[in-house]
């Protein structure tokens, strides 16, 4: 193995077991394609303003390439004496072309590439985010649409509370992860930012053009303080940020899953491609998937909470302590992205059980607020109104019965403002479809909002 980049200064050689401590190759090896194209891009550059020859640029950028192919064709040996990606293919590469590869770390520091690696891989990474969330709000659509006519009862403090449309509920969902994708957008304006140039801390002496390697490597701009640059991990705190708050919502909605596969529920069947089974009890179909899905939350949470936690208290500028970001964030973003990924593949081979959904619906008083309305509609005010539809609950709990399967002399006896229609008045569909309200569970806005997003899914541009 070749002799340590920056052994100039040492006389003794490092301690094997300092060597594997510091060592970051194993989790930052997969950088490489990020990092050898910032190096190209370096390179271009110091060729136009003079730093290097054309032909050196040109003899580096062929080395790199050669570096990139030995890498995945899996001949390129790692080793922790030359702790990370950025050594590796820096030593390699002299190796390659010998004095021109010693010239390209001229005017930059291990300090703003791995800066300008991480962002690279990260705005790829939020870019394929982007994308799994879109097909998974595309499935939430399609739910929708297809089970438009199923009605569940709706819940509060996971009592029963209204009835609403199945579709509601799934759409409540393609709301969430839309927002989860317009976050991960609004995070990706500021890990777009061209860090290089910044050098170890305080720029650099040679007439670099960052804005032209900016352009090169597809940066809208470059960072204005070179210690903030090479120090800045906000970009990373905000993209933990929002895989915890998307991990939670998956967490919500695997919750919501796993109660409605129950027996007790058995809203839902989950195929059995997504679930497994018990070595022990046969009769088991295990929700294995939501549950890993609700469990993987807490490791990204963990991932946002070390982050900010190795960040708390560092001063200016670089710290070593920030080498440790890259295995919490490609953890992070390789479970996010698993467990949408999953999703995807597994809601659509869900069965929606509409019969037992329904038959929920329409038992245990989910139509007292309506009953209440009914006369309120009359011209009882609402607080009355609601304090007569207590008591006929309280009568009917008393009898064992559903309030609409009582007889109307009954219903009278309670309030002389009761009709026929109000059986009508009653039933589980015409009270979802009344709920017009803008945002509300009626057939006529769900169907408007499923439509909504589709043109949206639409028309979003595959960045
Ligand atoms: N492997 C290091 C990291 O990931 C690269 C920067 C090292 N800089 C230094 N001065 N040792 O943070």
């Amino acid at each position: 193995m070749s002799e340590k980049l920056w052994s100039g200064r040492f006389s003794e050689k490092t301690d094997r077991m300092v060597e594997r401590f510091t060592s970051s190759i194993q989790v930052d090896k997969r950088l490489y394609r990020h990092d050898i194209a910032g190096s190209i891009a370096h390179a271009k550059m110091m060729a136009k303003v003079g730093m290097i020859t054309p032909e050196e640029s040109e003899q580096i950028a062929k080395g790199l390439e050669e570096i990139r192919m030995d890498i995945e064709a899996g001949r390129m040996e790692y080793s922790d004496s030359l702790e990370d990606i950025h050594m590796h293919i820096e030593s390699r590469l002299v190796e390659k072309i010998g004095e021109a590869g010693q010239k390209l770390h001229t005017g930059r520091s291990r300090n703003d590439q791995v800066a300008l690696d991480s962002r690279m891989y990260m705005r790829d990474e939020v870019k394929e985010i982007i994308q799994l969330l879109r097909a998974l709000r595309h499935v939430f659509a399609e739910l929708a649409k297809k089970h438009i006519d199923v009605i569940l009862p709706g819940y509060t403090h996971l009592q029963r509370a209204q009835p609403v449309l199945f579709s509601h509920h799934m759409m409540a969902y393609y709301e969430m992860f839309t927002r989860d994708a317009r976050r991960f957008e609004d995070c990706l304006k500021r890990i777009n930012v061209m860090p290089l140039g910044s050098a170890a801390l305080a720029g650099t002496t040679y007439p670099i053009d960052r804005e032209y390697v900016a352009r090169l490597l597809d940066f809208p701009e470059i960072s204005a303080n070179s210690m903030d640059a090479v120090s800045d991990r906000d970009h990373m705190l905000e993209l933990a940020s929002c895989a915890s708050i998307c991990m939670m919502h998956f967490s919500r909605i695997s919750e919501e899953l796993i109660l409605w596969s129950t027996s007790e529920f058995s809203f839902i069947t989950l195929s059995d491609a997504f679930t497994t089974g018990s070595s022990i009890m046969p009769q088991k179909k295990n929700p294995d998937i939501p549950e890993l899905v609700r469990g993987k939350t807490g490791s990204v949470y963990g991932a946002l909470f070390s982050l900010l936690t190795m960040m708390k208290s560092l001063p200016l500028a670089y710290n070593r302590d920030m080498q440790e970001d890259k295995k919490t964030l490609f953890e992070m973003i390789d479970t996010l992205k698993d467990c949408i990924d999953i999703y995807v593949r597994m809601l659509p081979n869900m069965t929606v059980k509409k019969d037992v959904m329904e038959a929920s619906a329409s038992k245990g008083f989910l139509n007292a607020t309506d009953l209440a309305d009914y006369l309120a509609a009359k011209g009882m005010p609402f607080r009355k109104a609601h304090h007569v539809a207590g008591r006929m609950v309280s009568h009917a709990l008393a009898k064992g019965v559903e309030i609409d399967h009582l007889e109307l002399e009954v219903l009278r006896q309670f309030d002389e403002m009761f009709e026929k229609d109000v059986y009508e008045y009653l039933e589980v569909r015409r009270m979802v479809d009344r709920r017009k309200s803008a945002g509300g569970t009626s057939t006529e806005n769900v169907n408007e909002s499923i439509k909504k997003a589709f043109e949206s899914i639409e028309s979003e541009t595959i960045a």
